[in-house]
């Protein structure tokens, strides 16, 4: 048992969680059991200390392997805070994307340390993406199982998910997430590897892409499948749509053979 003052900082932490407190149906019932561990409650403590994060508010998500909830700052400000589930099952299913890549040799076989580490590779990829210039929440900080980003949307909830999304000028749309997935190769060297009308919100008139821990590098072993997954998932969407949308081949082409050593 833990003793004080473990239990007055837990007691600090779910005071400060109003999703706690949300009417929970479906898949929310799982928010407290699985989500708020002591574990994570402790992660939490840490970044109330540091102002990070003020109030957890409520859940604008519970997805497969995380919820995302929307948060706010020590100033108020919003901030979108995902926390991934330490379950057993999601801890398979990350398993199986980092199965043969070297980053995450040797930690494989630990749970948690594996979570962490996806997280903090969803972490350096919305770095990554946001350093060369391209449309993602920018990453604030992240801690154990607990990443924190811009939050995408107003307090009446979060920014609408292409699918959900009604465009004036679709065409515009394709083009800018087509920039995106070739910039994405070329200047950020990522491939996102589940790009689809679930993972880009709209806010204001422009997407932003999100849900960037599978995503992997342009020179992972398979890189170019998924970038061509990428491309097909985006080309038959705006297909149904209404698009004339560019050649598969064509697009690809634009994304350029990753550098050498010594070029
Ligand atoms: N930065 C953010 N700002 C606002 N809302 C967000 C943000 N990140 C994620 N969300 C919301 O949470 C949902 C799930 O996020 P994300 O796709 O990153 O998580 P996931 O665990 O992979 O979930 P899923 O299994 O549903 O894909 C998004 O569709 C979006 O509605
Ligand atoms: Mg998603």
């Amino acid at each position: 048992m833990l003793s004080p003052p473990y239990e007055e900082q837990f007691a600090y932490v779910e005071q400060r969680i109003d999703a706690l407190k949300t009417d929970k149906t479906g898949d929310e019932r799982q928010t407290e059991g699985e989500v708020f561990d002591r574990k994570t409650l402790m992660t939490l403590y840490d970044m109330m200390k540091r102002g990070m994060v003020d109030k957890v508010h409520y859940p604008v998500s519970t997805g497969k392997e995380g919820n995302v909830f929307y948060s706010t700052d020590g100033d108020g400000s919003a901030v979108a805070l995902k926390i991934y589930r330490t379950s057993t099952s999601t801890f398979k299913r990350v398993a199986r994307y980092v199965e043969g890549d070297p980053r995450f040799k040797g930690i494989v076989g630990n749970r948690w340390k594996l979570i962490y580490a996806w997280a903090a590779k969803e972490y350096r990829n919305l770095e990554r993406y946001a350093e060369a210039g391209l449309r993602v929440p920018e990453p604030i900080t992240v801690d154990k199982n607990c990443l924190l980003m811009e939050y995408i949307g107003d307090e009446s909830g979060p920014a609408p998910q292409l699918r959900n999304y009604e465009m004036d000028e679709p065409a515009d749309y394709y083009e800018c997430i087509v920039g995106f997935i070739v910039d994405g190769w070329n200047k950020a060297r990522l491939v996102h590897g589940d790009l689809s009308e679930y993972n880009i919100l709209v806010e204001g008139d422009g997407p932003v892409v999100i849900d960037v821990g599978q995503t992997m590098t342009a020179d992972f072993f398979n890189a170019r499948e998924l970038l061509e997954r990428d491309v097909e998932n985006v080309n038959a969407y705006f297909r149904r749509k209404g698009v004339d949308t560019e050649k598969t081949t064509d697009i690809l082409a634009e994304c350029k053979a990753p550098r050498r050593e010594g070029d």
